[in-house]
């Protein structure tokens, strides 16, 4: 079909972030019209099950009246001031309050930021300067996981342990170090138990410690479940062994929060859902349903003596964004958690997450199945050329890529990630109706898969 006009004037002006460049100028873009519910529309009138929310994020689905109030009153009685030099207003203490009482950790204080990055971002400038406060300045090294995301700022990036966020841009920066990633499938050994494998893992992490020295690893961080690496939900009793380790050399333990906050998989934190019990928490996305952008850090006292310590000594606390709790996005956000509570969205998620899963592990009987994985309201299929053998497909082939399209034919978004999974992770709201109308668009997309790829005769090794 020629490119529409808008589609070419895209391909003239638009940097498109996550977007094989050269590949998009001889496509040009999926236009996204509007949305409603669980639903958007794209440039051709097509009506698509959103079923990634977006970027892992509009839990509250599309076209939300009260949202969309929140924002125009608060628009209207002050659309902007700060938090700078001491300045405040309501809706950010509101927030920060209602935070606080929620956060699966104890937290002492809440600061803002915009985005995922910038929250994560803030967590390792926060715990550098914890460390100068407390006079402990080797201990600065940040630990990761090969497979981990954790946002796309230098730093951010450089936790980030997928190799696209780190070829040519000359990443990782220094004091980040990488652990082994927890993914059960493709890393345990022949026999091995999830228990068995997350021992392994948790005495590498030990092995890692002792080799880079206890002085000078400062934190950890990891996502309660693994999303645009994979979706990789964590092996049994591998976050416990894995504390373990971090309390017998004092590291601090960074929850990133950004995909599992609110609801996700089946609690109000994923922290809960996998017994984690960390120092700080980040969270963004889903604490504003995406409806603006806005993102969180909640610290524990003994941060916030450190910063407070540190003031004294400099004169300020010398970190901010000009959006750092902008009144908007802080309206909107605790209006959305107001509607988690008031509607009870993690009883509405484990409602209908049985659906969800029964309907996701029945895809690993697909033949292009290799794992179908999840939990809540979070899953995955991972394709492989030999289910056997657990053999993928040459990436060069982006059978995933080419399944999301399918996808996209048959009325459905989802999202092919790295290592040809394609993800789902749709608006926390839709129904057990239309999570099987979800998975029949899915199946078909596999099939229409699976067809292509016996034509293309891709399976050869
Ligand atoms: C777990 C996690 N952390 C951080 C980020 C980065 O967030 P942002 O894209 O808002 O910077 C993401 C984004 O997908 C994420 O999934």
């Amino acid at each position: 079909m020629p490119l529409t006009n808008v589609q070419v004037r895209d391909i003239e002006t638009l940097l498109h972030p996550y977007t094989n460049l050269a590949a998009h100028r001889q496509t040009g873009p999926v236009m996204i019209e509007c949305g409603e519910g669980i639903h958007v529309w794209d440039g051709e009138g097509r009506k698509l099950i959103e079923g990634l929310a977006g970027l892992w994020c509009t839990s509250l689905g599309y076209g939300n009246r009260e949202l969309i109030a929140a924002a125009s009153e608060q628009m209207q009685r002050l659309a902007y001031t700060h938090l700078f030099g001491g300045k405040s207003h309501d809706p950010a203490v509101a927030l920060a309050e209602k935070l606080k009482e929620i956060s699966p950790a104890p937290a002492s204080k809440v600061f803002f930021a915009n985005s995922g990055s910038e929250a994560n971002d803030t967590q390792i400038k926060l715990v550098w300067y914890m460390n100068n406060a407390l006079d402990r300045p080797k201990k600065k090294k940040i630990i990761s996981r090969v497979k981990a995301y954790h946002g796309v700022t230098i730093a951010t990036a450089s936790l980030t342990g997928l190799p696209a966020n780190h070829t040519d841009f000359d990443l990782p920066i220094a004091r980040i170090v990488h652990a082994d990633c927890p993914h059960y499938y493709r890393f345990a050994e022949p026999g091995e138990t999830e228990e068995a494998f997350a021992t392994r893992l948790a005495e590498s992490l030990d092995a890692l410690i002792q080799r880079e020295d206890p002085v000078t690893v400062a934190a950890f961080i990891a996502e309660p479940i693994m999303g645009a690496g994979g979706v990789i939900v964590p092996p049994k009793t591998y976050f416990e062994k894995v504390q373990a380790v971090l309390n017998k050399y004092d590291i601090f333990f960074i929850a990133d929060e950004v995909i599992t906050g609110f609801g996700r998989t089946g609690n109000l934190f994923g922290c809960e859902t996998f017994r984690i019990e960390p120092d700080s928490v980040s969270v963004a996305k889903a604490l504003s349903s995406a409806y603006v952008p806005i993102s969180a850090i909640m610290i524990p006292e003994r941060m916030y003596e450190a910063a407070l310590e540190e003031s004294r000594k400099i004169g300020t606390f010398g970190h901010g964004f000009t959006y750092s709790g902008h009144p908007v996005a802080c309206a909107v956000a605790l209006k959305t958690l107001e509607i988690y509570q008031r509607d009870d969205i993690v009883g509405q998620v484990r409602r209908v997450s049985p659906t969800f899963v029964r309907r996701l592990t029945a895809l690993a009987e697909h033949s292009l199945v290799g794992e179908a994985r999840g939990t809540g309201l979070i899953g995955a299929v991972e394709l492989v050329a030999d289910k056997k053998t657990r053999r993928g497909f040459d990436p060069k082939a982006q059978v995933a890529a080419r399944c999301a399209a399918f996808a996209h034919e048959e009325g459905l978004i989802v999202r092919a990630i790295g290592g040809d999974v394609v993800a789902v992770c749709p608006p926390l709201v839709i129904t057990a109706d239309e999570i099987g109308e979800l998975y029949d668009r899915l199946e078909r997309a596999l099939d229409r898969t699976e067809a292509w790829v016996a034509k293309e005769d891709l399976r050869a090794a």
